[in-house]
């Protein structure tokens, strides 16, 4: 399937640039004063990420982590294995994690345990989509782009088996392309 058989465009291009632009101000004057340290998941958090960062009027610093994906590991103890972990310690610091997506959100509180044990000053999260259907365990999301119903979407960051991540908008995948949820 190439670009031009993506489906139906979920989120446009100029709706995610608004909604990173109003997140980016509300962060902005919620860390004035503050040792902010936005910490990104990879990779669907990149392009994001990118956006956000340049949506900011406050300083700031960027950290990344990757951990495992939809495998063996990701059953219900949502256990997540770290395969890259943070370059820079938190501690003290005030932490924005960074997603794209939480769905379960069994990998953000795997993730949001891990990095309080470290003792940042404040940890909250930042997820630019979110399917409260899905969820599993409850978790405090601080900054919410857009709720979206249980479908398979790609795009500004989201794959499917790793491409279309490059599209500027977000769309949902054909019926028949679409992997079972
Ligand atoms: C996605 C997303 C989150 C996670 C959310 O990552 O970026 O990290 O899944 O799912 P959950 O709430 O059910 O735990 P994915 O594993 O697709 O990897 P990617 O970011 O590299 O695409």
């Amino acid at each position: 399937m190439d670009q031009a058989n993506i489906g139906e465009v979920l989120i446009s291009s100029e709706d995610l640039q608004r909604r990173v632009g109003e997140i980016g101000a509300e962060i902005s004057r919620d860390y004035r004063d503050r040792d902010l340290v936005m910490v990104g998941v990879l990779r669907g958090a990149v392009v994001f990420i990118a956006d956000l960062l340049r949506s900011l009027t406050v300083p700031c610093e960027i950290d990344f982590m990757a951990v495992s994906s939809y495998g063996s590991s990701r059953d219900s103890s949502g256990v997540v294995r770290i395969l890259k972990d943070l370059d820079d310690p938190i501690y003290g610091r005030d932490v924005l994690i960074v997603e794209d997506i939480v769905d379960s959100g069994l990998t953000l509180n795997y993730l949001m345990r891990n990095l309080r044990a470290r003792d940042p000053k404040s940890i909250e999260v930042c997820s630019l989509l979110t399917k409260p259907e899905r969820r599993r365990v409850d978790i405090p999301i601080r900054y919410t782009g857009f709720e979206i119903p249980n479908t398979f979407v790609v795009g500004y960051g989201l794959d499917y088996a790793q491409r279309y991540r490059n599209l500027d908008y977000v769309a949902l995948l054909p019926e028949d392309a679409a992997p079972t949820l």
